[in-house]
């Protein structure tokens, strides 16, 4: 492959594995990161363009000469303004591909999360940009490829690893046999990195949705007790004893509070195709436990 891939967001848990997977098949990627130390120090191979959201001047010059971008934004208020300004940059310097990091909650009731509706809004900026773009320089169309993942299994990582880990016990709002979709980093980043080598017109305008599995908050906790080697209780919660967890203990902002209150309440069905897209069987949660288990020992 002569293509080049632009990375934003290559050092998280998603982007971490899409590029690995694009090295180990001697891609060249390019990562646009604030800290180049700690690419070099994990990707020696991979070029390093150091900037920051703030001020996209070296990203602007950086892209320059590659084929393919993926995207991936932390900045859940910003999103939008800063996915539209990147694709824009992207389709001005040639970019062919952008395979971009959504969400499902984008096919929940317009603007009834804080969430879908700025997953939504980012995909409009990418579209509009690409238009622009198509408009005044008469190029070929950008292929934009929309992954749209459900619940990260790394939620637990964060949310829920001190309680499990201190207490013995997963705390949660929904019922016990209740069933919620969840998706493994490395689903996402694997399906990235397929995109992202493949041949663009297969994937054109594609939107990927992704659940990787259905499960019950009794069978988390009966996998969670498998890897901590002990066994690890299940504690149903009110909604403002959650809101009060993630506000107060955790510091999240009241908007994303309320929505992870209960996101993706009755969405929980495998996403059809996946393991067409993946070539395997998405990753189910004993697995992505494997690899994190010393987390919750
Ligand atoms: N959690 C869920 O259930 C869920 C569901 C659907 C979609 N999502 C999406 O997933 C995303 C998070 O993915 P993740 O877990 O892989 O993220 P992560 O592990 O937190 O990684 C964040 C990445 O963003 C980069 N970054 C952060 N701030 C930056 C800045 N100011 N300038 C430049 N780069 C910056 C970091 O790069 P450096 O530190 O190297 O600069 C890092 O590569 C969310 O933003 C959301 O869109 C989440």
């Amino acid at each position: 492959m002569t293509e080049k891939v632009f990375i934003v967001g290559g050092t998280g848990h998603i982007g971490e594995r899409c590029v690995q997977q694009l090295l180990n098949n001697n891609v060249h990627v390019t990562l646009y990161t604030r800290s180049p130390a700690k690419v070099q120090a994990k990707f020696p191979q991979a070029a390093i363009v150091e900037g920051d959201y703030n001020d996209l001047t070296p990203l602007e010059k950086g892209i320059a000469g590659h084929t393919r971008l993926f995207l991936l934004i932390a900045d859940l208020v910003n999103m939008p303004h800063i996915k539209g300004a990147i694709s824009a940059k992207a389709c001005a310097t040639g970019v062919k591909q952008i395979v971009d990091l959504s969400s499902l909650a984008v096919t929940l009731p317009w603007r009834s999360t804080f969430l879908g509706n700025t997953h939504r809004l980012s995909e409009e900026a990418i579209l509009a940009s690409r238009s622009s773009a198509v408009a005044t320089a008469d190029s070929i169309t950008t292929g934009y490829v929309a992954l749209r993942p459900t619940m990260f299994m790394t939620n637990h990582l964060w949310i829920d690893a001190q309680t499990i880990k201190n207490e013995g016990v997963l705390r949660h709002t929904a019922d016990p046999d209740e069933l919620e979709g969840w998706i493994s980093n490395n689903d996402i980043g694997d399906l990235a990195a397929i995109v992202l080598q493949e041949p663009i017109e297969k994937h054109g305008d594609a939107v990927y949705e992704m659940t990787g599995c259905v499960l019950t908050p009794a069978q988390r906790i009966a996998a969670l007790g498998k890897v901590a080697g002990r066994e690890i209780g299940y504690t149903k919660i009110s909604t403002k004893e959650k809101y009060d967890f993630l506000t107060t203990k955790m510091g999240m902002p009241h908007i994303m509070a309320m929505d992870l209150l209960g996101l993706f309440k009755g969405v929980n069905t495998v996403s059809v195709g996946l393991s067409v897209l993946l070539g395997r069987e998405p990753e189910s949660f004993e697995q992505w436990l494997e690899h994190n288990k010393d987390v919750f020992q």
